[in-house]
């Protein structure tokens, strides 16, 4: 198979939500589709949610488990897709973020009754920030839940998004008959399944049939002027709008009972993305492009303490990745070659010659690796749009034995280049300082530290609302360094950051500041 249709056959996506809507669920039953996996219940989600928050043995469990889920890779109707998978704690959604960066398109679960939540709104953010194209999936349709144009009304509103439904729910909660699938004109009627097997569902082609009147009884006619409100109140269809992020699908179902998902999943391959060209700090990489290249989105530690080394996930973007190759690390000048990458399929891992783009190759690393590391066939780029956020939650991190000094600054290095958080120091006296968007993340650092690396450290809270890179001026910048030294504090790359103690302090020193610019995400 050429290169070409290589790509064009591959579907790289992340399916998000705010936990519990059923993005597990979800992804579970496209594994099913797809033949991946042959029981519901295979998945073991990654998801920290249901445990105390303290469970270090839980965490390590699900550490283990991210990595058989980092990447579900399945064939189905010729086609080669790749679910990224992200974590369902919102103290892990920096790590979702990243992720984010990967996909090519996304999935939006939301729970019918719950609407749009919260996680919802970050995630759907990030999205809109790369103009990922966005399907939504309206779940629990078996679940009383509120009224469809309500919804699609409320995701308008609070994200931002133009909506085009593609399918159309027939009742709901003990009243759920079915979807018409606006996409191909066909009546889905809902029968409570067997969650574990997959059945046809029985389908009507015309909206005036008899048979339309036969299944629906007394609410056939008010179906018929709806999905007639629909097709005039909503805009048409156009793919290339939905590739350019200015429109977003939206499927209604049942995940858990097998209602939706074989449409989505149908549609879905129809019309999402294969890869997709993208930024660096040169150029623009198309997929097409002959040479290789590739970024590092994710790296996982090992579990065994005794051995420090890691797998860092890498998007292909261009050319064919191939095994025992020198590829150049932009960041570090020098040549890599990799005697075994593995792929991610159908939850199995496996050594390959060669990959894709659209493709996730795991690597061994032993520490070459960062978050945001470029791979290419000599040309010195950096792809972009993997950038950290301003984090929430701040804390000093102190040296609680003075006999592990070295190997706590190593471990802290380390961590940081996995991504867990981020590490800032204060410029006037040396202290460093986390900065994460959970406080879950605090636990995980001191636990691995002494476990993985026998430092023993210690928090003090650092009482700070925000940290932001600082560019502009060069002598507004040093002014400001001067008058607000206590507030200043550099990143791990030696950038500049104000750390502001309030939201006040941060609109004071912008308005007294105007020549410089206060960034919010390390990218800028
Ligand atoms: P998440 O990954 O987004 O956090 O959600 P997950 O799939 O774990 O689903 C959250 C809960 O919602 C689960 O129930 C799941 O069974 C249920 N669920 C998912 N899809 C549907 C649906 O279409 N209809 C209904 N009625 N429920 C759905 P749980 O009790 O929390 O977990 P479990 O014990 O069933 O695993």
């Amino acid at each position: 198979m050429s290169l070409k249709s290589e790509i064009e056959r591959r579907r790289t996506f992340a399916i998000i939500s705010h936990p519990d809507a059923g993005k597990t669920t979800l992804t579970e039953k496209l594994l099913l589709f797809g033949g991946a996996i042959h029981i519901a219940g295979a998945v073991k989600s990654n998801k920290i949610k249901k445990t105390a928050t303290s469970d270090f043995m839980e965490i390590e469990r699900q550490r283990g488990i991210s990595v058989a889920t980092s990447v579900m890779g399945f064939d189905y109707r010729d086609v080669k897709i790749n679910i990224l998978d992200t974590p369902g704690h919102k103290d892990f959604a920096e790590d979702t973020y990243r992720t984010l960066s990967a996909a090519d398109s996304v999935i939006v679960v939301i729970d019918v009754a719950k609407g749009v939540e919260p996680q919802t709104e970050k995630l759907v953010e990030v999205c809109k920030m790369r103009k990922t194209p966005i399907i939504v999936f309206i779940n629990k349709l078996d679940r009383e839940g509120k009224d469809a144009f309500e919804l699609l009304d409320e995701i308008e509103q609070k994200l931002d998004l133009k909506v085009k439904p593609l399918s159309w729910p027939i009742g709901m909660g003990h009243n759920f008959k079915g979807v018409y699938n606006l996409f191909e004109k066909k009546l889905f009627l809902y029968s409570k399944l067997d969650k574990q097997t997959i059945e046809e569902p029985k389908e009507i082609k015309d909206l005036a049939s008899p048979e339309f009147d036969k299944f629906l009884g007394n609410s056939a006619n008010k179906m018929r002027e709806e999905l007639e409100l629909v097709e005039t109140v909503y805009p048409k269809f156009e793919k290339g709008r939905y590739i350019n992020s200015e429109i977003v699908p939206v499927f209604f179902g049942s995940a858990l009972n097998n209602f939706g998902v074989k449409e989505l999943l149908d549609c879905f391959l129809d019309i999402a993305p294969s890869p997709l060209p993208r930024h660096t700090d040169i150029r623009d990489i198309s997929p097409y492009e002959d040479r290789f290249t590739g970024f590092v989105f994710k790296i996982h530690a090992n579990m065994d303490p005794n051995h420090r080394d890691r797998i860092a996930f890498i998007k292909i973007c261009s050319g064919i990745f191939k095994r025992n190759t020198n590829y150049l690390h932009t960041r570090l000048g020098k040549n890599l070659k990799f005697s075994s990458p593995t792929a991610f399929m159908a939850q199995k891992k496996s050594v390959i010659d060669e990959a894709y783009p659209g493709d996730i190759v795991g690597i061994h690393d032993t520490g070459n690796f960062k978050i945001g590391d470029t791979l290419s066939e000599g040309e010195k780029i950096q792809f972009k749009g993997i950038p950290s956020f301003s984090p929430e939650i701040f804390k000093y991190i102190e040296n609680a034995d003075p006999m592990k000094s070295k190997q706590l600054n190593k471990g802290i290095d380390q961590l940081m280049d996995e991504g867990v958080a981020q590490l800032f120091t204060r410029s006037f006296n040396g202290r460093k300082i986390i900065g994460t968007v959970g406080a879950l993340q605090f636990e995980v650092i001191e636990y691995r530290l002494k476990h993985e690396y026998g430092a023993t450290s210690r928090y003090e809270s650092g009482d700070f609302y925000k940290a932001c890179w600082i560019t502009g001026d060069v002598k507004e910048l040093k002014e400001l360094k001067i008058k607000k030294y206590r507030a200043m504090a550099t990143d791990k790359h030696g950038r500049d950051v104000y750390l502001a103690e309030s939201p006040y302090s941060l609109q004071m020193v912008q308005e007294n500041y105007k020549k410089l610019q206060f960034h919010f995400k390390s990218e800028f």
